[in-house]
Parts: structure tokens; C-alpha cells; sequence
């Protein structure tokens, strides 16, 4: 399963990039807004970071809008993925930016359904939002059991990328249900190699180390 961290800000992406195990990069309008460096520039600075897919949001509303800017994202760099939301001109959008070759990443999805048109319109990616779908009182993993559902019966190639993560347990409930990647923001990116007993486990080795003297090089 692919790992992405959910940042617009350059200097955070640089330093979970440096961990050697995350894949990609999401980012959206509230992201981008937060990290105050404009748009166009924040996502080049976060493209050239990472090898991986860094999505990057359309903000018009209407299907010739979303095309427009989203040849404008997809040409500051091949790794730059069109993020679309998934309205019926969204779709649309994606239709025609898919048949151009340009990669998108349909976002805002909260049903199976949705899922269904996003796959059928020709997306890179669709991110069902399983946070906001918690917040509200569904069940956000349940959603992408579904999804993963439908894509595998009818084979279609695009791939399910778990958003709007909380916490480790989400990561853990898509990795074991084979969604093909989760989008998962830095503090719960940096507990995902954590644990309390690796911790434990590591003091008690450390000290009876040190109260033996031991070394590597001895
Ligand atoms: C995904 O692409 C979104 O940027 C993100 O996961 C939304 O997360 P939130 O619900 O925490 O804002």
C-alpha cells in the first residue's frame, strides 16, 4: 500500500520525505491556505521533493474551469496528480483530463456510488474521506470495503487512496482490506513506526548493554 502524507507545507514534506517510506503527497485548498505560499509555488516546491504522485486540487467550480487549471497543476511537473471533486462537472473534468493523459485524484467522496462514477469517468485515484465520514457518525472503513468491492468486480484500474485519515487504525484497517494507498497527515505519519513496547523493549537493551560494557566494536 502506497503511503502519502497529507501536507501542503514544503518544509514538513521534506522532512517525512526523508524517512524513505512515503510514496507521495496530497494536498488541498484548506492545506495550501495554511501554509501560506500560494499555490502554484507550494506544490512545485513539494513536487521536486518527491518522486512519488503529489495531488494538487482544481478550485473552480464548473467542468471548463476544472480542465483549464488542471493542465495548468499537471504541466509544473509529471508527478503533479489533478485533484477534481466529485461533482457531476468534476467528472466530467476528469473524462476530458484522463483522455489528455493527465493523472487525477477524485476527491470528496463519502459513497460507494460516487466511487462507482468516479472509476467509470477514468480517474487515477479516488479518495474516500473515512474521517469525515467517522465525524458524522458512519462507518468510513466500511465505505472503502465497499468500494474495493465494486473496483475488484468490474477490474477497474483506479486506485482507492484512504483520506481524511485520524489515526493508526485507519492505516491498518485499508492496508488489511488492500486499498491501494492512504493519505495520512504528518503527526499520525510519524506514529506509524511507533510503538510502546518498541520503546520498552529498547530501554531494557540499551541498559543491559551499558551495564555490561558492551560495544559493537568489541
Ligand atoms: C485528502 O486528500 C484530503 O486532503 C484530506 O485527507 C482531508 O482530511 P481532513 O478530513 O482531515 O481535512
Amino acid at each position: 500500500m502506497e503511503i502519502f502524507v497529507d501536507s501542503a507545507d514544503p518544509d514538513e514534506v521534506r522532512r517525512v520525505v526523508a524517512l524513505g517510506w512515503v510514496d507521495g503527497v496530497t494536498t488541498n485548498p484548506t492545506l495550501l491556505a495554511r501554509a501560506g505560499r500560494g499555490l502554484r509555488a507550494a506544490v512545485a516546491e513539494i513536487a521536486a521533493l518527491v518522486r512519488g504522485p503529489v495531488s494538487a486540487e482544481v478550485l473552480a467550480a464548473e467542468t471548463e474551469g476544472m480542465v483549464h487549471e488542471g493542465r495548468t497543476l499537471a504541466a509544473i511537473s509529471p508527478n503533479v496528480v489533478v485533484k477534481v471533486p466529485l461533482t457531476a462537472a468534476g467528472l466530467r473534468a476528469v473524462e476530458i483530463l484522463a483522455a489528455e493523459g493527465i493523472a487525477t485524484n477524485v476527491t470528496l467522496c463519502f459513497s460507494p456510488v460516487q466511487a462507482l462514477l468516479a472509476a467509470k469517468a477514468g480517474a487515477t485515484y479516488v479518495s474516500p474521506f473515512v474521517g469525515r465520514l467517522d465525524d458524522a457518525g458512519h462507518d468510513g472503513m466500511a465505505v472503502v470495503a465497499e468500494i474495493l468491492d465494486i473496483y475488484r468486480r468490474y477490474e477497474f484500474s483506479t486506485r482507492v487512496l484512504v483520506a481524511s485519515v485520524r489515526h493508526t487504525d485507519h492505516v491498518r484497517r485499508a492496508a488489511l482490506l488492500g486499498a491501494h494507498a492512504a493519505t495520512v497527515p504528518p503527526k499520525v505519519l510519524d506514529g506509524l513506526c511507533r510503538h510502546p513496547m518498541t520503546d520498552a523493549g529498547l530501554a531494557r537493551f540499551a541498559a543491559d548493554a551499558a551495564a555490561a560494557g558492551l560495544s559493537a566494536d568489541t
